[in-house]
């Protein structure tokens, strides 16, 4: 398969942007599919997680001097698995994220140019950026990196707008930067199926992004910080929580790679394994999982008066 080289973002903290990418790096590695992780985060919460070995050098070193030297000694093994890799963050990225452009700016997609050559680099399937969140620097330079962005909401007030904005971004960066771009879809994090605002919110968000909104969303579950805590793939952690949130990673993660490959600003009609979580308790927020193709955002349509309000908690 081709190397995919996905940016995970938002434009709101703590939303579940290290939570996706971890749980897509899970899914991966129970598909076998080669991964190097890249924390672009300051706080280094994937890092963490992801517990590499010692390496030579990190992200900051790699972003400032994108020479072979610095790349070949940047990526080391996770804790996880010979398979996951993992290029370290640390509160050094602090000062690259802000500031003028400096041309560096295209450091990242030199350095992924790098790592997906098989005659230079180890050759990964998969390269999942894992950014903080702001728009500033550091995830500008992964978008002009990435082939694919995959966007993080939660189910709640103002999710709309902030996927709209950051959907602009991406759509900026496409056409003035990077042509290969694409959007490969909303995925909603936290979600509680009792909960009316947040079958409200979902409605809310597949009105505006049709399609490109996943059929399945992540539920709130405890074992998403309990197998982080402990620095542990999702997949491993086998309590009903776990294999709840793993099973809907390793749907994320097949929409996410066919949607990549097709080429286009599409989304596939679910395959049957998808069709079948949707149908599951949550399929009244999920949808009915018949994606066809990726609608632009539609402009965010004012509530009218007759129509049932929201619970709120
Ligand atoms: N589905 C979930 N169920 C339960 N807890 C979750 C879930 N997703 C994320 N969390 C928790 O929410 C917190 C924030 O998640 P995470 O760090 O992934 O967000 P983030 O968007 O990467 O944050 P930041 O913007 O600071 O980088 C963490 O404690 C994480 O364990
Ligand atoms: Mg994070």
């Amino acid at each position: 398969m081709a190397v995919q080289t996905v940016a995970v973002l938002s434009l709101k903290g703590g939303v579940g942007k290290t939570t996706v990418a971890l749980g897509l790096a899970s899914a991966a590695l129970r598909r076998g599919i080669k991964t190097l992780v890249i924390d672009l985060d300051p706080q280094g919460n994937a890092t963490a997680t992801l517990d590499p070995q010692p390496a030579q050098f990190g992200l900051a070193e790699v972003l400032t001097t994108p020479r072979p030297p610095i790349l070949s000694q940047a990526v080391s093994r996770s804790a996880w698995d010979e398979s996951v890799h993992v290029l370290t963050g640390n509160h050094d990225l602090e000062e690259l994220n802000e500031g003028p452009d400096e041309g560096t700016l295209p450091n990242l997609a030199r350095a992924i140019a790098w790592y997906a050559d098989p005659n230079t680099g180890p050759r990964y399937d998969l390269i999942l950026l894992d950014c903080p969140p702001s728009l500033g620097r550091l995830t500008r330079s992964a978008l002009l990196a990435a082939t694919g962005a995959l966007l993080v909401t939660e189910p709640t007030l103002y999710a709309v707008s902030g996927a709209q904005r950051a959907f602009a971004a991406i759509e900026r960066t496409r056409k003035e930067h990077n042509p290969g771009l694409r959007p490969l879809g909303v995925v909603v994090n936290k979600f509680r199926s009792r909960s009316h605002e947040h079958m409200y919110r979902i409605a809310e968000l597949r009105e505006s992004f049709g399609p490109l909104v996943m059929p399945v969303a992540l539920p709130d579950r405890l074992a998403v910080q309990q197998a982080a805590g402990s620095c542990t793939p999702i997949h491993e952690w086998s309590t009903p929580g776990g294999r709840e949130i793993a099973l809907a990673f390793n749907l994320v993660l097949a929409r996410m790679l066919r949607s990549s490959r097709r080429g286009r600003h599409h989304l596939d009609p679910p395959e049957a394994d998808e069709a079948e979580a949707t149908n599951g308790p949550d399929q009244a927020a999920n949808g009915s999982g018949a994606a066809t193709q990726a609608q632009p955002p539609r402009a965010n349509k004012p509530r009218r008066p007759d129509e049932p309000q929201p619970v709120r908690r």
